[in-house]
């Protein structure tokens, strides 16, 4: 498919789904410019419950600076609400959420383009989350399915966890945002945050546009554990073999690489469905080096998957090595670290405050001639 006709193709599921599906390497800036009535507004957000890892780099973090830096309207908050849904030390979250912030500024978040906040900073998440869980239904909520997967491990299933995605529903609509990019696993989260938008419009009145999701291809959306490749990488799971993360060392990548599951076949082809553990490095190796995964079997047509994963390891220490050393400056300047926090919740409010006073004279709060 020629260049042109791709991006026909990707308008045509723009309007038919919702949905945007990013290509590799293709700047959709433009595209993310093209919204019915309301302003352009991207938001995004990350659950500051460990380090990022590859998974959420390219899923998403990758995709919010490229978004950024294309003069889009960018917001992204550390979605520290989010997190207590799941038990967290009190000392422990803090640190994390220095660190996340330290992480998105060090991936080339800028906060002078992009506002950067902390989530419980700003109280009209939860206030709104209130008036959205009173327009959503049980069953809605139940059939979600990382409600479904999470609370299958659990005797007693926290509130919070059922609710989650309505918050997010409430951090998306707070800022009336237009675009959403994230990985493949909140796409079910972004529909029912746009059935939530129809429900309270066509009851209110036009208040909320309704958020389209920006989902990399098949491959990048939902990058795979090093473990598992049935399973998507996730800062949640177990096995910490299974991601590799940006703050790792050259040796714990070389040792997570070796240790990836991949098939019984020793050589090195690219075919996600048939062999979907080599495919992922393959993946990763193309995304941190910008070769596709044509260049790189052919490239490593005398290596077996072994001696590969070796050379992936390498390309991956190498091409993070940068980041995780400034993580490791910026951690060190806690004044900034609050500046800047602490300057995104003014923006971030300033904007909130606006819709909830929208929101509160609609359903009947206040009263605003
Ligand atoms: P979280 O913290 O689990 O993940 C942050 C982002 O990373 C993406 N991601 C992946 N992408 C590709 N491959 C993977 N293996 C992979 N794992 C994670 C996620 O899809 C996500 O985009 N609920 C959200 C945080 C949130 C949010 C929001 C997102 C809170 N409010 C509003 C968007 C809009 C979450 O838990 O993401």
């Amino acid at each position: 498919m020629n260049s042109s006709n791709f991006t026909k193709t990707i308008f045509e599921c723009m309007r038919l789904k919702s949905l945007c599906f990013w290509p590799l390497r293709k700047s959709f800036c433009s595209e993310v410019h093209r919204t019915d009535s309301w302003p352009q507004r991207v938001f995004s957000g990350i659950q500051p419950t460990g380090a990022i890892h590859l998974g959420n780099y390219f899923g998403a973090v990758a995709r919010w600076r490229e978004l950024q830096d294309g003069g889009a309207n960018t917001m992204c908050c550390i979605a520290d609400l989010h997190s207590i849904t799941l038990p967290q030390e009190p000392l422990q979250l803090k640190k994390n959420i220095y660190q996340m912030t330290a992480t998105l500024l060090a991936c080339g978040i800028d906060p002078e383009k992009t506002i950067l906040f902390q989530q419980s900073q700003v109280p009209q998440h939860a206030e709104l989350c209130w008036v959205l869980a009173c327009h959503s239904t049980m069953a809605r909520l139940a059939h979600l399915p990382q409600f479904r997967e999470k609370s299958a491990s659990l005797k007693e299933v926290p509130v919070g966890i059922y609710v989650y995605p309505v918050l997010q529903a409430a951090d998306i609509l707070l800022y009336r945002s237009t675009h959403v990019p994230v990985g493949e696993d909140q796409v079910q989260h972004l529909q029912l945050a746009q059935q939530l938008v129809k429900t309270f419009n066509n009851r209110y009145g036009p208040t909320f546009p309704s958020p389209k999701a920006i989902v990399g291809d098949h491959t990048v959306s939902r990058l795979r554990s090093l473990r598992d490749p049935q399973k998507k990488m996730s800062k949640s799971d177990a096995d910490p073999r299974s991601r590799i993360e940006l703050m790792d060392s050259p040796a714990d990548i070389r040792e997570k690489c070796k240790k990836a599951v991949t098939d019984f076949t020793s050589a090195v082809t690219f075919n996600p469905v048939s062999r979907p553990g080599v495919s992922n490095l393959i993946t990763i190796h193309s995304l941190l080096s910008g070769l596709s995964p044509e260049d790189i079997c052919r490239d490593s047509s005398g290596l077996d998957t072994g001696r590969y994963k070796l050379v992936v390891a390498e390309v991956i220490a190498k091409n993070i090595a940068p980041i995780r050393e400034k993580v490791i400056h910026i951690m060190s300047k806690h004044q900034y670290l609050d500046d800047v926090l602490e300057s995104g919740a003014e923006k971030a409010v300033r904007i909130a405050r606006e819709t909830w006073n929208d929101v509160k004279n609609k359903v009947g709060f206040t009263y605003l001639l």
